[in-house]
């Protein structure tokens, strides 16, 4: 077919979300979906935004509705600098970047640290929208070593060969999408002191580490080492990701580029929602709110552990995670969650298989749960559903061919 239009380079490299193509087979009337990675509609606290929303028009509406400053609104910007202090972090308002949620956080990342050709370090497995938002800048992928508790100190040792340049490394320590793990204090300090010997700064990303069930995470790893951490959160699952807000929390040298890659991308991110989520959140409404996301969130969680204890095939593995929204499932040898996709789907259940959030050299046998949407009742059925599909598909592959 002719046509006028010259792709970028960049544009042949870009692939629509597998995540979002799996989210359309399960719309699908009926299906119960663990596949999705929202947080529960149930917990949006719709009362407290149409009051702040009122507030925000009545009191102030011609500054929020007119353009309003890139770096984000001056008490939001306050606000977060002094709640990140809890992580352990000391932070200046002047180094808080309002984004339009943190996925354009990791795109402004993407924008001002990566080259075509540089290397940068993700974990194996990793947040799958982090691959999708530097992969136009062209960087090479190294997946780091990793285990329960994220990735292995001794990865770093071998970038210095293997990847000599590394921009960052891109790591989740708190209840890690895809996975659901969670890095320990020791191996927080293992991390950083690794990285910081290996001169390979880090990229933190933080959504999840509000949603604890039985103890808060350990500090964040920008404390430990602030100079060479740019810190990733997000308003999103502890309020609502429909006012896509999020913040990038940046060492000083590397603000002013963030900022200058801020305004070409948006100019700015919505002043109306921003003072709409500074009117909720200014007075320690979260310090009542996001207790009662863990404790439904807990209960999901447990409903889910039970419900894979009694259901899944001997040789199914997992971790039970300790805060989030995701269970990861390894399959025993020989299945491959993706084959098995349309067969759970025809069975009425859906997930994420795995593959897709690997940079380099895929598990087919991974696959994630979210625990979050369903009610307790509905995981229970769900994960016995899974469990009929899966032994099924291992008695099949057990019958001697004729
Ligand atoms: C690890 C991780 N980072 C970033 C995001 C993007 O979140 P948002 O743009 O809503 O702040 C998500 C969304 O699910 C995520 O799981």
């Amino acid at each position: 077919m002719s046509t006028v239009w010259i792709q970028a380079r960049r544009a042949a490299r870009m692939n629509p979300s597998i995540i979002r193509e799996i989210l359309k087979v399960t719309e699908k009337p009926g299906i119960l979906s663990m596949a999705g990675g929202l947080p529960s509609a149930d917990t949006f606290p719709v009362e407290a935004l149409k009051v702040a929303c009122d507030t925000v028009l009545s009191k102030n509406p011609r500054e929020a509705l007119q353009y309003s400053a890139s770096e984000g609104y001056a008490p939001l910007r306050d606000w977060v600098a002094q709640r990140v202090s809890a992580l352990g972090m000391q932070v200046e308002p002047e180094q808080v970047l309002i984004t339009t949620g943190s996925q354009q956080g990791l795109d402004l990342v993407g924008k001002i640290l990566c080259d075509s050709g540089a290397p940068v370090a993700v974990e194996t497995p990793t947040y799958l929208g982090a691959l999708q938002a530097f992969t136009p800048y062209e960087p090479i992928f190294t997946s780091l070593a990793s285990d329960g508790e994220g990735v292995v100190p001794d990865a770093f040792k071998r970038l210095r060969h293997d990847a000599p340049g590394t921009r960052f490394a891109y790591l989740l320590p708190n209840y890690q999408n895809p996975t659901g793990r969670v890095m320990g204090a020791a191996r927080r300090e293992q991390v950083v002191a690794a990285a910081r010997q290996a001169g390979v700064p880090i990229v933190e990303d933080n959504p999840y580490g509000d949603l604890w069930f039985e103890a808060p995470p350990p500090p964040a790893l920008a404390s430990l080492w602030p100079e060479g951490t740019l810190y990733l959160g997000s308003f999103s699952k502890v309020l609502t990701p429909g006012f896509r807000l999020g913040y990038v929390i940046a060492p000083k040298e590397l603000y002013p580029k963030l900022l200058q890659a801020k305004q070409a991308a948006d100019l700015h991110t919505p002043g109306f929602n921003q003072r709409v989520v500074y009117e909720v959140v200014r007075d320690g409404f979260l310090e009542q709110h996001v207790p009662s996301i863990r404790a439904r969130y807990r209960a999901q969680r447990d409903a889910m552990t039970q419900a894979l204890r009694e259901h899944l095939p001997a040789g199914c593995e997992w971790q039970e995670p300790t805060g989030g929204m995701f269970f990861w499932i390894r399959l025993p040898e020989g299945l491959d969650a993706m084959a098995l996709l349309p067969q759970a789907v025809d069975a009425g259940i859906a997930f994420v298989p795995g593959a897709a959030f690997y940079a380099q050299s895929p598990d087919a046998r991974t696959l994630r749960l979210s625990f979050v949407t369903l009610t307790p009742a509905q995981i229970g059925e769900g994960v016995a559903i899974l469990g009929r599909v899966l032994r099924e598909t291992l008695a099949l592959a057990e019958e001697p061919t004729p």
